[in-house]
C-alpha cells in the first residue's frame, strides 16, 4: 500500500520534521481547535530520511513569532514552512534562544515568578538539542517542560 500523504495547501504553514509524536502537543500549544479556526490537517508518525517525524498543515494563518520559541521547545528540529500560492516562500529551521521570558511557567510553587508579583518567567535554557530549561530565579528545572507551556 502507498503511503498516504496530506494534501499540498495553498496558503499557510507548514510545521515539518516535529519530533514523533509531538503533533499533539504542538497543536496544544497553537491553541487548536479554535471554534471558526483554519482547517488543520496532521500526520503522526510519518517515515522520513531520518526515521519517523509528525506534521502539521495549518490553512490560512501564518504563526506568529512567540509562536515559535515554544514549539522549539517540543520539536527542536522542527522546520517552519510558510506557503503561498501553493509555493515554500519562507522556511525557518527552529532555535531556541538562550534564555527564554514569559513562555512556560515554573514548576516550583513558591518561585518569585509564581508570586503574583509583577515577574515575568525567565529560564536559561540548558540543552537545545534535547530541551532543557532551568528558572533563572529558583534554579529549578521542570520535569515535564511540555506541560509548562503557557
Ligand atoms: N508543502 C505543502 N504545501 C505546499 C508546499 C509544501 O504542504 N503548497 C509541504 C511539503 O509537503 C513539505 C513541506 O511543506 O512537508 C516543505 O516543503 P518543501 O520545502 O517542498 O519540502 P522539502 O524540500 O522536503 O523540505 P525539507 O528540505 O525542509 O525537508
Ligand atoms: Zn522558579
Amino acid at each position: 500500500m502507498k503511503p498516504m500523504k496530506i494534501p499540498r495547501i495553498k496558503n499557510g504553514t507548514v510545521i515539518d520534521h516535529i519530533t514523533a509524536g509531538n503533533a499533539i502537543k504542538v497543536l496544544k500549544i497553537l491553541k487548536i481547535p479554535q471554534k471558526d479556526g483554519s482547517t488543520i490537517s496532521v500526520a503522526i508518525n510519518v517515515k522520513s530520511r531520518m526515521g519517523k517525524k509528525d506534521i502539521v498543515k495549518i490553512e490560512n494563518r501564518e504563526i506568529a513569532h512567540s509562536e515559535v520559541d515554544k514549539i522549539a521547545l517540543i520539536a527542536p528540529k522542527a522546520t517552519i514552512n510558510i506557503i503561498r500560492d501553493y509555493e515554500v516562500e519562507e522556511k525557518h529551521e527552529v532555535e531556541l534562544p538562550n534564555e527564554l521570558r514569559g513562555i512556560a511557567t515554573c514548576s516550583n510553587p513558591t518561585c518569585i515568578s509564581n508570586g503574583g508579583e509583577p515577574v515575568q518567567s525567565r529560564f536559561i535554557v540548558l540543552d537545545k538539542e534535547k530541551p532543557r530549561i532551568q528558572c533563572y530565579y529558583c534554579e529549578r528545572e521542570p520535569d515535564d517542560v511540555a506541560s509548562r507551556i503557557i
